[in-house]
């Protein structure tokens, strides 16, 4: 009997502190703006390419403690991410591939980048392993921001700069951070973050956008140490309203913050003030709120969950004693 084959990769999300928003080139996802991540090595996704004499790539859920489906579009998507690779190796044969999510699907967390970087991976074994080609990091990585362009971030960990030509790791003196992900919506979302990068350019503020995430990104990466985390967490604030505020601005304006949302950054600020010290704060394309601390501050970030967010909100984090505390 022969052997199934079966290539099975796994990748982490990430989340942006300066945001990959607006692209320069929709077909190649080309963005309008330099973007700067935090890998989040606890957040990731599984995929599993079998090798198959089907006559068209199929997707299916991989089994796991958080099964989910895809929509047709989500499927569509992935599936076409799988071709573009094949073709890339010149590769015609078909393949079974199963996902999953080490995190529960109805949390509203985005797993398109986790998600599209462990299909780009499991892809690269499996189409080099077939086609005998070695497999360049930086060309994965790169091929992976075709199919979904945050997703080219999760290919290292830590810090993380991507631009038009280029992905790779920054280096900095600030250690391994800790992230915990208040979970205020579990909807799904309403507008994908595919389709706001192509609604904030009718924005009047799209315009100059560019200029301001590349004076930011400077700002960032020249305080990338533990004395400057105050002025770290002032620019990544203004960064992610910025992004929200083009939502807001567009014609016709869109959001993701919900009451809650409110609710948690105004409890973040209150902190700050109080303690003269915090997490740095950022939010996606979506109403949840993400917390990175310091090592050092692990105390400080389990008083703001202990008298802030336990038995209010689901979090899921890094920290030894919270984890994943579901509400
Ligand atoms: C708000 O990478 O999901 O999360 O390239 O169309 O798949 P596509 O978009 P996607 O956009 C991410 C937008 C963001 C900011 C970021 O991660 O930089």
């Amino acid at each position: 009997m022969n052997e199934v084959k079966k290539w099975t990769e796994e990748r982490p999300s990430n989340i942006a502190l300066i945001k990959y928003m607006g692209k320069k080139d929709k077909a190649l996802n080309i963005p309008s703006n330099r973007s700067f991540s935090w890998t989040l090595d606890h957040l990731k996704s599984t995929v599993q390419l079998e090798l198959y004499d089907g006559s068209e790539d199929r997707w299916e859920p991989l089994e796991s403690d958080f099964p989910f489906e895809l929509s047709q579009v989500g499927k569509d998507k992935f599936l076409n991410h799988l071709k573009r690779i094949k073709e890339h190796f010149k590769i015609s044969e078909k393949f079974i591939v199963r996902s999953c999510n080490n995190f529960p699907s109805d949390c509203g967390i985005a797993s398109s980048a986790s998600s599209f970087a462990a299909l780009t991976a499991a892809s690269f074994k499996a189409c080099g392993d077939l086609a005998s080609q070695k497999i360049d990091h930086v060309e994965m990585a790169k091929m992976s921001a075709r199919g979904s362009g945050s997703s080219c971030r999760s290919f290292w960990p830590g810090f993380v700069l991507w631009d038009e030509d280029t992905v790779g790791p920054v280096a900095s003196d600030l250690g391994k951070l800790k992230h915990m992900v208040v979970i205020v919506g579990g909807e799904a979302k309403k507008v994908s973050s595919s389709e706001a990068h192509k609604k904030v350019e009718s924005s009047l503020l799209f315009n100059g956008r560019t200029q301001r995430t590349e004076t930011r990104l400077q700002l960032v990466l020249d305080n990338l140490n533990p004395q400057s985390w105050e002025k770290l967490y002032q620019v990544i604030w203004a960064e992610f309203w910025d992004m929200h505020v083009l939502f807001e601005t567009s014609t016709p304006h869109f959001s993701y913050f919900t009451p809650e949302t409110f609710r948690v950054l105004s409890l973040l600020r209150k902190f700050w003030e109080t303690h003269a010290d915090g997490p740095i704060v950022t939010m996606d394309a979506g109403p949840n709120v993400h917390l990175l601390w310091r090592a050092d501050q692990e105390e400080l970030g389990e008083e703001f969950y202990q008298s802030h967010l336990k038995g209010e909100w689901t979090v899921l984090s890094d920290f030894a004693r919270i984890g994943f505390d579901r509400v």
